[in-house]
């Protein structure tokens, strides 16, 4: 499985902010923005990610991220001319995709909830079809949306709809099979000229091929994309933070528990950062001063299997 993070768009809406830097460059709270749908890929297992921005900012996610090897993962680049679309990715990343699965993340989107990597693991092991997730928002119109029937069965995806359809938005992480690079080359631009992700999740539905898992309440979604969403997402990371005295979204730590990087390598990272809470909390790490709910203290626990605990039913 490949994964995309796709990190482009105007970035007008944050101006002066995003004069000179991306949006997803900019700090939430205590990281970039990009350091999210990054270490949520990482949790569904994903080694292989492609980042994909425009011209002027690939060159600045690359200072920050490299190459990924402190991560454990493995990370390239390319650039997307202009925002003609999400759906776009599929195209410019057709080689790096190859014959694999694909998922791919808006830039822009944060996901917090227990059981979050089971569950997209679990995306990721179907090999056939495409799995969306979706969530109960107050403001549907600003999202692709599910319609349902009066059995709960999907039976459109719709972008932005001007009347309510359901308060079901689709967020924006997808796992598609390989057949999504075909969809991808055969879209037309919608009205407002873009190629757009629901008219492939729309495809998918129709062909029987759309598996939709609704998140939760238990789940946060936040798509940071203006001031007043970045500003939120970073009071509830803060939040939690604080309250609980340890960092979330950290790759390295991901990287470390999944058994990507060595203990040395952690503390290589834990020595750059030096005494920011970030290096603190890796140092917290490799120390295993860190407890996680589901295993014993000492233990390191193991995300990549499935963990009994974190299961959740579908
Ligand atoms: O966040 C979930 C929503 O994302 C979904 O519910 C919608 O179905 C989906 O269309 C998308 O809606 P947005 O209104 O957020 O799309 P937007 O055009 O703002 O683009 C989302 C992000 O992707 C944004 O950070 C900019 C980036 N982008 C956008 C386009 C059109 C690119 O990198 N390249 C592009 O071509």
């Amino acid at each position: 499985m490949k994964g995309i993070i796709l990190a482009g768009g105007s970035n007008t809406k944050l101006y002066p902010m995003t004069l000179i830097t991306c949006k997803q460059l900019l700090p939430v709270y205590d990281k970039p923005l990009i350091y999210y749908p990054m270490t949520t890929l990482m949790l569904a297992g994903i080694r292989d990610i492609l980042i994909i921005s425009t011209r002027d900012d690939v060159p600045k996610l690359k200072r920050l991220l490299g190459d990924g090897k402190q991560f454990g993962i493995n990370l390239s680049y390319a650039v997307q001319e202009h925002p003609d679309g999400l759906a776009q990715a599929f195209i410019i990343g057709e080689e790096f995709i190859g014959n694999d699965c694909v998922a791919m993340i808006l830039g822009d989107n944060i996901f917090y909830g227990n059981g979050l990597g089971y569950m997209l693991r679990q995306a990721g092991k179907v090999k056939d079809g495409a799995t969306i997730f979706s969530i109960y928002v107050d403001k549907p119109q600003e999202y692709g949306v599910v319609e349902l029937d009066e059995n709960n069965n999907p039976v459109a995806i719709i972008e932005k709809p001007e009347h309510t359809v359901s308060s079901y938005a689709v967020t924006g992480i997808y796992f598609y099979d390989n057949r999504v690079v075909e969809y991808a080359k055969a879209l037309k631009p919608s009205a407002r000229g873009k190629l757009e992700i629901t008219d492939i999740n729309q495809r998918y539905l129709e062909d029987g091929k759309l598996n939709i898992k609704f998140m939760n309440r238990g789940f946060s979604w936040f798509e940071a994309d203006d001031e007043i969403n970045i500003s939120r997402a970073a009071k509830y990371i803060q939040t939690i933070e604080k309250l609980q005295g340890i960092q979330v979204s950290v790759p390295e730590e991901i990287a470390y528990n999944n058994r990507w990087i060595t203990h040395e390598e952690l503390m290589q990272s834990a020595q750059r950062y030096g005494k920011s809470p970030y290096g603190q909390h890796l140092k917290n790490v490799a120390d295993g001063r860190i407890l996680y709910s589901s295993i014993k203290p000492g233990e390191r626990p193991i995300w990549g299997t499935e963990d009994e605990s974190l299961k959740q039913k579908d």
